[in-house]
């Protein structure tokens, strides 16, 4: 596989930190490695595979001489908004993982185990990483959705402070002592709170309109019926979703197991009455989607419950990333 000069944007952060581990467990064949910061962190020595790297502060001509081939950006939005078209200009595929360029029409919008041929529509030498709490769902729900049909999909979740970055895993660990940083606006310790992202006129966070959006735009199907509320609760790492789905078709539920047990990626652990079903605190550091919980919803005519558990950091953010970069490689699409 061809070797790469790779930037990767926001390397002191969560996110960046999960890559720079996946990088190295995946033995990503890298050819030159360049981390990028905020002026807060640059100058900061990273250690990556066995060799001391200094973080550099990100300018717009930072991708310039350097003969790029790829650059995953992990650094907030609005950093994506400026940056990302400079690096792809400098010849960079690049991958990110905010929000901003997801519903972007030139833009394709990936998880490697669902619609991995669509790393080939990058127009404009961008690549979205979908919202962590879609890609776990997606993974399980896309074999589903090619056996029996979906009509409507429910998503109630329940998210990891992680998923907030470094502030959000302080204000649990300095709340449960009695000294909250404030960082969301209520506790978090002892608590959970139905607000994720920002409130938006019809009512919905951005979120949960994330998981509504996106499950269209991955899917290629706007027909399916889709409602999210999404919800942070007080786990330090790892998302947990109560899935409810509507088929098209009749089904057995035997089969669901069976097309989940032969899905790409994932994992059933579903044995209730061993007390076997997923939870964050297992799900931790490892890279499958597990999934357990599976049964009939009596309530519909064809509606099937499902417990859906992913680490966030990983598979809903770095190694979704790292997984779409080697795609991307192995399918030819870098220069
Ligand atoms: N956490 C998750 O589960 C998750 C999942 C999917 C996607 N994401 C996305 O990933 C991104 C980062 O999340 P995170 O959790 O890693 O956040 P984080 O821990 O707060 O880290 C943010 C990173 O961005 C860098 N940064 C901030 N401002 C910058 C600037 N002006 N120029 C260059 N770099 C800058 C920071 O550098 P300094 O060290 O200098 O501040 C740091 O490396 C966000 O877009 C988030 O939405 C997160």
């Amino acid at each position: 596989m061809k070797k790469v000069n790779l930037a990767l944007v926001g390397a002191t952060g969560m996110v960046g930190s999960e890559f720079i581990k996946i990088l190295e467990e995946k033995d990503f064949p890298i050819e030159n490695f360049y981390p990028f910061s905020s002026e807060r962190s640059a100058g900061k020595k990273i250690l990556f595979k066995g060799k001391e790297y200094e973080v550099e502060e990100l300018k717009e001509d930072s991708f310039e001489g350097k003969d790029l081939d790829m650059a995953l950006f992990s650094a907030g939005g609005e950093i994506s908004r400026i940056y990302a078209p400079l690096a792809a200009k400098a010849g960079a595929l690049v991958i990110d993982n905010s929000s901003y360029w997801r519903m972007d029409k030139d833009v394709p919008l990936v998880v490697p185990e669902v619609n991995p041929d669509d790393i080939r529509d990058a127009k404009v030498g961008i690549i979205a990483n979908p919202n962590c709490s879609t890609i776990q769902a997606m993974v399980v729900l896309k074999p589903l959705y090619d056996k029996f049909g979906l009509k409507r999909v429910i998503y109630s979740t329940y998210q990891a402070v992680s998923g907030s970055g470094v502030k959000g895993v302080e204000d649990l660990e300095e709340g449960v002592k009695g000294n909250p940083t404030g960082f969301y606006p209520h506790p978090i310790s002892y608590n959970c709170l139905p607000h994720i992202d920002s409130f938006l006129e019809n009512g919905y966070t951005k979120e949960e309109m994330k998981m509504v959006n996106e499950t269209h735009k991955i899917l290629g199907d706007e027909k399916i019926r889709v409602t999210a509320t999404t919800v942070r609760v007080p786990v330090k790492n790892g998302h947990s979703e109560s899935i409810n789905l509507e088929f098209d078709k009749e089904f057995d539920i035997k089969d669901v197991f069976e097309v989940l047990k032969k899905a790409d990626g994932v994992e059933v652990m579903d044995n209730p009455q061993e007390n076997i079903y997923p939870t964050a605190i297992y799900a931790d550091g490892k890279d499958e989607v597990f999934v357990g919980r599976i049964r009939r919803d009596f309530s519909v005519d064809n509606g099937v419950n499902l417990w859906v558990v992913a680490d966030n950091i990983r598979k809903g953010a770095a190694l979704n990333t790292v997984q779409i970069g080697l795609k991307a490689l192995e399918m030819g699409v870098v220069k």
